[in-house]
């Protein structure tokens, strides 16, 4: 359809039926997160949304669970996220779908942010290119995809309403790039967030809404609210907020008590319709301009229009759709084992095929699909822990839990008016008698005890600690007493502490796994995969992260959360201010080794290096650039920033040369008065393993 069909078309809807294009309503078929009718005598078919990002989370419907968001980043690989998020767009067709809330590109900036295994990591580079690279994937197969959450949602702690205060060099420099990448994708559609920046709700925010987003990035897609996150309908409508959803009150919230007060963190879900008759009243006011109402419907329109949603052509060829297809279950296996982390090893990996194991831990009969909230998705088939090593060990295989089950949470079980969602929370221990002793004794009689641990995340909840919860550092301290090879597996959705990581011969970080959960963790432990994985973000002692210095910063005072940091969020921290993080950025090792040659220039954005994988078995290398700028007097830098990476598979003996292109954004800074600013001088080009393991350098000059 060109253009000029869309005009057309827009000039024969009646206001009222291009109301009904920007405010959702109720799904008759039930399934999707949020629902516009369409208008059927326009021939404008009803569009779906639904949730994301690991996977589709169509109500009353399974999909494929794929790993946590974090662990896609930290293969540091856009073709493998660019799989993953066809994959999910195939399933969403599958399921009748039109657009996925995905991905989710906030910055790590709180490590106990609840949703940090939504997000991909401390670095907007690196965020950036996986997030723009899910997107690509999502889009190929026919399905919008929708960045999210526009911006500074970067703490579940009173997140409907707090106001992130942030300084506009912060802002330009971290986090709105990732989104940037995401419009540059070609990203059909932004979700605002929750909170407020600088004062303002998202929602309303017509700087960042207005002008920067649609103006100064030339976003022509549309902007979605998030669920009852429209502030007000004058202020979004002129900010440039095209679409409310779900648009409609929760079933069962509007008759919930009178009393009831909605818990941090949930938006009050009687709140809808502020696009409906408002709308249309303001619009009579003149408080909105009228083509506001037409700009908001045309970009809607333009996006069903590009995705074959208004003359029939979705749902052939490559958008046809796909469901638990062996490829999808495949590709959430190999996208959880490709984004494991090897942290430590002292040569008790890879396991030999015929150790004796016992395999141990408080929930090591149930996969870690994910962490709690929107993203909850219902795999058809999953794969536990002890069920992934009992199929691969050809030795023994012992199982032991230890200490009490550790529960899953979830925002639905805040909510009086959510049936679903049984089991979440329950502790079940008292089926059980959990014993340290019996693991202990396991441990002890096998030549190999893998631990299994795991923290509990949920969207609307930050993290009391960075502490694992219950007793399970009691038990990996009681294995690894009676076992010296003690491989612990660590499934959290961000920094955790791990206090026993000296005591054990080697620790995996697996983030959350999805369905693939047992499998991957097999593939890895016995090297038929490399731990290819490596930190989106810094591991240190909770402590020493930059939000941890006062309560401004984190969680907030009075409603306002102030990023007094600055640019010097995560390693940008670590490096600034000398400290040695548990394992930094970048981190993770191989089962190979890998030697670098000299780094060197191709051209003035590109860096190339001979990288040789010197040991007798294949593996996976993940190269990284970082710059190092010049010093200028009275500007205070990062020491070095993110500015490229590959991930590589070398054979045994196998070299080839990386060619490397470097962002921009690693050589300019952004200055209030004067805007992008390249410093003139030498910045140093670090290649190597982390932000912490320079193996070659090379000096390019601005
Ligand atoms: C979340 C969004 C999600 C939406 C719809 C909100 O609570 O913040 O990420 O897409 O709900 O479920």
């Amino acid at each position: 359809m060109t253009d000029d069909h869309i005009e057309a078309l827009l000039d024969r809807l009646s206001r009222t039926q291009q109301l009904a294009l920007v405010r959702g309503a109720t799904d008759p078929e039930g399934t999707a997160t949020g629902y516009l009718p369409g208008v059927d005598e326009a021939g404008i078919p009803p569009f779906r949304l639904v949730d994301g990002p690991l996977g589709i989370r169509a109500e009353g419907e399974r999909a494929t669970a794929f790993p946590a968001s974090i662990a896609t980043a930290a293969a540091f690989d856009p073709d493998l996220a660019r799989r993953q998020g066809a994959a999910m767009g195939r399933e969403a067709a599958a399921l009748g779908q039109d657009a996925l809330l995905a991905p989710g590109v906030n910055l790590v900036r709180v490590p106990q942010c609840g949703r940090n295994f939504e997000y991909l990591s401390e670095d907007p580079v690196a965020a950036g290119d996986i997030g723009a690279a899910l997107v690509d994937g999502i889009q190929s197969a026919g399905v919008v995809a929708t960045v999210k959450h526009f911006v500074a949602n970067n703490q579940e702690t009173h997140r409907t309403t707090v106001s992130a205060e942030i300084g506009e060099r912060p802002l330009r420099e971290l986090y709105l790039p990732p989104f940037r990448a995401a419009v540059d994708a070609g990203v059909g559609s932004v979700m605002t967030a929750y909170n407020r920046v600088n004062g303002t709700h998202m929602s309303d925010h017509e700087r960042l809404v207005g002008d920067v987003l649609k103006g100064e990035w030339g976003f022509d897609g549309y902007v979605v609210s998030d669920w009852y996150g429209l502030e007000s309908t004058v202020g979004a409508a002129n900010a440039g907020l095209d679409l409310e959803m779900p648009g409609v009150a929760a079933p069962g919230a509007a008759d919930g008590d009178e009393g009831f007060e909605w818990p941090d963190g949930i938006p009050d879900a009687t709140r809808a319709g502020l696009f409906g008759d408002p709308l249309a009243d303001a619009i009579d006011a003149g408080e909105v301009p009228a083509d506001r109402l037409t700009d908001m419907v045309r970009r809607v329109l333009g996006q069903m229009d590009r995705f074959g949603r208004l003359d029939g052509s979705q749902g052939t060829g490559d958008d046809a759709g796909e469901l638990d297809s062996q490829r999808h279950r495949d590709l959430a296996t190999e996208v959880a084992a490709r984004g494991t982390v090897l942290l430590d090893n002292d040569g008790v990996l890879p396991l030999d095929d015929g150790a004796d194991v016992a395999v141990i831990g408080p929930n090591v009969d149930e996969p870690k699909l994910g962490g709690g909230g929107s993203s909850e998705t219902t795999p058809f088939r999953s794969v536990s822990p002890v069920e992934g090593i009992e199929a691969r060990a050809e030795g023994d295989v012992s199982s032991a839990v230890g200490v009490p089950r550790i529960a899953s949470v979830s925002l639905f079980d805040l909510l009086p008016f959510v049936g679903e969602d049984g089991d979440a929370g329950e502790d079940d221990t008292a089926e059980r008698d959990p014993s340290l002793d019996d693991a202990v004794d396991a441990a002890a009689a096998a030549d190999v005890a893998v631990v299994f641990v795991r923290d509990a995340t949920t969207e609307a909840r930050d993290r009391d600690s960075l502490a694992l919860p219950g007793r399970q550092d009691d038990l990996v301290s009681a294995v690894a007493a009676a076992n010296e090879n003690t491989v612990v597996v660590v499934r959290s959705g961000g920094p955790v502490a791990l206090p026993w990581r000296e005591d054990v011969a080697a620790v995996l970080e697996q983030w959350y796994p999805g369905q693939g959960d047992g499998d991957a963790a097999a593939a890895v432990l016995y090297g038929d995969r490399d731990p290819s994985g490596r930190l989106p973000v810094t591991f240190a002692p909770e402590s020493e992260y930059p939000t941890a210095a006062t309560e401004r910063r984190f969680p907030g005072v009075d409603d306002e959360v102030h990023y007094d940091e600055g640019v010097f969020v995560g390693y940008r921290h670590f490096d600034d201010a000398n400290a040695s993080p548990t394992y930094p950025f970048g981190h993770g090792h191989s089962y190979a080794a890998f030697e670098y040659g000299d780094a060197e220039v191709v051209d003035d954005q590109t860096v190339s290096v001979l990288v040789e994988n010197v040991a007798d078995r294949p593996g996976r290398e993940v190269v990284q650039a970082y710059v190092r700028p010049p010093a200028v007097d009275g500007v205070e830098r990062p020491e070095r920033e993110l500015a490229g990476f590959e991930a590589i598979r070398l054979d045994a003996g196998q070299r080839r040369t990386v060619t490397l292109s470097l962002d921009d954004l690693a050589f300019s800074r952004y200055d209030s008065d004067s805007g992008w600013t390249v410093d003139e001088g030498t910045y140093t080009v670090e290649l190597g393993r982390s932000s912490r393991d320079v193996r070659t350098t090379v000096a390019f000059d601005r």
